[in-house]
């Protein structure tokens, strides 16, 4: 933690992007309208992604967290808004109008403040992030177009990050979590619903492949024949093997997910 936040606080602001030339010439036109939807479609979930991290700092005062972890999670939301950035310039160059997001307000419950930071940390952070950044790996890996997998590998070098800091926050908060077993029992309570909403919004299990082809691949669109592979793979080989680390009954929870196919 102490790492990261000090990488933050010595960062130079980044670099403009430099390769600002898209020649859309090669392309299918269909790939292109989907890349369209696609990063139009980004550019809003990334903004969204700012304002759950800025909506999350007042949980993490409120846990009073350190400085480290405050300076992180302000960066994070400086991250995802320069991500909103990229995916607005990308969608603007195939033509898209990405809208903003609309503010949405971080649920709160009765639960210990604790308790609802740490279970927003793993939702956002552990599961989401990691998921998301396999996805990016998974495109990047694929993408031909320079000016797309330039704007991928910008992404995923900051969600890398995003997705480690909710494990490493997990191992800083390891002897809080010890003294205080009642919230290790809730978060594992919690860790079921957590999964299944994973999985819904996630999984991408039924994606239509109809149209999609080597220029989408080229263009950096993730295959939806291999969404649901990358997503299973993911949650099973680094999710909860991450968690289990922490001292969570994750696997257990993710068997016992409410809508688990065969269940
Ligand atoms: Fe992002
Ligand atoms: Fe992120």
């Amino acid at each position: 933690m102490a790492v990261e936040a000090e990488r933050r606080r010595r960062r130079p602001a980044p670099a403009r992007r430099r390769s600002a030339t898209f020649d859309p010439g090669p392309y299918a036109p269909e790939a292109l309208t989907r890349a369209r939807h696609l990063w139009t479609v980004r550019a809003t979930a990334e903004h969204g992604s700012a304002l759950i991290f800025a909506g999350l700092l007042p949980f993490a005062l409120e846990a009073r967290v350190n400085l480290d972890t405050q300076t992180i999670l302000v960066g994070m939301a400086e991250d995802e808004l320069r991500h909103a950035a990229i995916c607005t310039a990308v969608a603007r160059r195939l033509g898209g109008d990405p809208p903003p997001a609309a503010p949405a307000p971080i649920p709160r419950s009765a639960r210990p403040i604790e308790e609802q930071f740490l279970c927003h940390v793993i939702y956002g952070n552990c599961l989401t992030e990691t998921v998301n950044t396999a996805r990016l790996v998974d495109a990047a890996e694929q993408a031909r177009d320079p000016f797309m997998r330039a704007a991928l590998l910008e992404l995923l070098a900051d969600e890398i990050r995003h997705a480690k800091f909710g494990f490493v926050l997990l191992a800083d908060w390891a002897s809080w979590i010890e003294a205080h077993p009642e919230t290790r029992q809730a978060i594992d309570r919690f860790l079921p619903e957590a999964f299944a909403a994973l999985e819904r919004t996630l999984s991408g299990v039924g994606a239509s492949r109809a149209g999609f082809g080597a220029d989408d691949l080229a263009l950096g669109s993730p295959d939806p024949a291999r969404l649901a592979e990358v997503f299973y793979r993911t949650v099973e080989e680094a999710v909860l093997p991450g968690l289990q680390r922490a001292g969570f009954a994750a696997s257990a929870a993710w068997q016992a997910r409410p809508g688990r196919a065969g269940a």
